[in-house]
């Protein structure tokens, strides 16, 4: 049975060992090597660094092709042309569910035809020579962003090949990505990985680490996506890791999403060890968008007005054509670009809004009693409370496809478009918390003049893609209804 406590250096020599056979590349990774390829790297690419000494929001786009010029080329675009801070590096799909012979392949159809056989940049593949050339062709740091449950070869492979940030964690790669992998699984699969990024850490390499806060990406109340970014926070600092971002997911309602942050950094810093220098990323929206354009451009600087307010350390950028999948290069620039005039132009305003600490303050209330049920659940134990709060539901995600948690609970907007709790299914939470989502709920009933109800739920998931906020019924209360 796996605890929350640090994998002995004996047993991670033996996990390495065992992990590198599982492609050819793998042999070529050798720690003390990687060490000083580490420290030949000048400043300007030390991510932790950059990330936690910037003044203002950092911006970073997502970009992975399959061959490594076009990488090279899309990141240097990216870089010259958006202006991003950070670099990404997305990986595909196959090697994300651990299939390197078919990452092999899309890779060789790739070079064979031009065509970007491969959603993404299968860094395995490349190896720990491809990862450096393309570390050493770019001047900004770069972030290894993907989507693997089982991300421990991946994460051998482009540390030692020079990478310095890492996302993902064991309910956040799990919950939102896959059905096949336990709970219990993923979170021992990603104690080695943070066990790597902290004995880089302990040579002075600082890794950072960034779970990945949006989940689902579909109407996550923030408490519950907070809860998840500080157990993954905890998990990673037990392992040594001392550079950790946490991460949170636009819902629209900047009240509501402006608190959200700020109680993401406040319980950040109380929950996690004072060794780890905590950050925030804020991701722009990642539910469905506009197919117009013009009209995703809207929902994008909407994120930058957030981020203006809330002043994350960093945000993760997208692009208008976010409706059609992978952008071009051109638009995913232009999604950095719009995000950054709107980030100057309100920045300096010291701009007030009413209602924030109020929001907060239930915020926090709500992941303390998260935090609360996962220690009871775990008898302090943090691994064990987790894997048994999932398992009993209280703890959740909406809309999960993972069997690991139950995705019984189901959210809704209320009046102001803020994202409450309509079925709370078995989540832990007290009793006048409940009252107060509920009351909010009942008032947008009253103005739509309908029930609250799973219909509800469903306008809300479209909303935002056909142009609106919250999913009301046609012609009814909200902006423009009274006639
Ligand atoms: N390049 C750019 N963006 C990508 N995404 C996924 N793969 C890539 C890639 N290779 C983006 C999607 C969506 C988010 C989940 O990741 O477009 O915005």
């Amino acid at each position: 049975m796996i605890r929350d406590e640090r994998i002995p250096s004996d047993e991670l020599r033996r996990i390495d060992d065992e992990i590198r056979s599982d492609w050819s590349t793998g042999e070529d990774v050798d720690f003390e090597e990687a060490i000083a390829y580490h420290e030949s790297l000048p400043a300007s690419k030390r991510f932790a660094d950059v990330l936690e000494s910037a003044d203002n929001p950092l911006l970073q786009p997502r970009a992975g092709v399959p061959r490594l010029d076009d990488q090279i080329e899309l990141l240097e675009y990216l870089q010259d042309d958006g202006k991003a801070d950070l670099l990404p590096t997305t990986i595909d799909s196959y090697t994300r569910d651990n299939e390197y012979g078919k990452a092999q392949e899309g890779l060789e159809k790739a070079r064979e035809t031009g065509e970007d056989t491969l959603n993404g940049f299968p860094a395995v593949n490349h190896g720990i020579e491809g990862c450096r050339e393309l570390i050493e062709a770019l001047d900004a740091p770069i972030e290894v962003r993907h989507g693997t449950p089982d991300a421990r070869l991946l994460a051998a492979i482009t540390f030692a090949g020079g990478f310095q940030s890492f996302e993902g964690g064991p309910i956040s790669y799990n919950i939102p990505y896959t059905k096949r992998h336990g709970l219990e699984e993923t979170i021992e699969k990603w104690q080695f990985v943070d066990r790597l990024a902290g004995a880089y850490t302990e040579r002075g390499v600082r890794i950072n680490r960034e779970p990945f806060g949006p989940l689902t990406g579909t109407l996550v109340p923030p408490s519950i996506a907070i809860a998840i970014m500080i157990v993954e926070g905890q998990l990673a600092a037990t392992q040594g890791v001392r550079s950790i971002t946490l991460g949170y997911g636009q819902v629209g309602n900047v009240v509501q999403d402006v608190a959200a942050l700020n109680a993401l950094q406040k319980l950040g810093d109380e929950y996690l060890p004072d060794e780890v220098c905590v950050t925030t990323v804020f991701h722009e929206w990642m539910g469905g968008f506009p197919p117009d354009e013009a009209r995703a451009n809207g929902v994008i600087s909407l994120g930058g007005m957030t981020a203006a307010i809330a002043q994350p350390d960093k945000v993760i950028t997208k692009s208008p054509q976010e409706f059609q999948g992978v952008p071009t290069k051109e638009a995913n620039a232009s999604g950095l670009r719009t995000t950054r005039q709107v980030i100057d132009m309100a920045i300096e305003q010291n701009i007030d809004i009413d209602g924030i600490a109020e929001e907060q303050e239930l915020i926090e209330r709500e992941t303390r009693c998260l935090m609360d049920t996962i220690f009871a659940h775990g008898d302090g134990d943090v691994v064990r409370g987790t894997i048994e709060a999932f398992d009993s539901g209280a703890l959740d995600v909406p809309f999960a496809p993972s069997d690991s948690a139950k995705g019984a609970v189901l959210p809704a907007r209320d009046d102001d478009g803020r994202v409450r709790i309509f079925e709370w299914a078995d989540l832990e939470m007290d009793d006048d918390i409940k009252e107060i989502h509920k009351a909010r709920l009942s008032q947008r009933a009253d103005t739509e003049g309908r029930e609250e109800s799973f219909r509800m739920v469903a306008d809300d998931v479209d909303a935002i893609s056909d142009g609106k906020l919250i999913g009301r019924p046609q012609g009814k209360g909200g902006v423009g209804s009274a006639d």
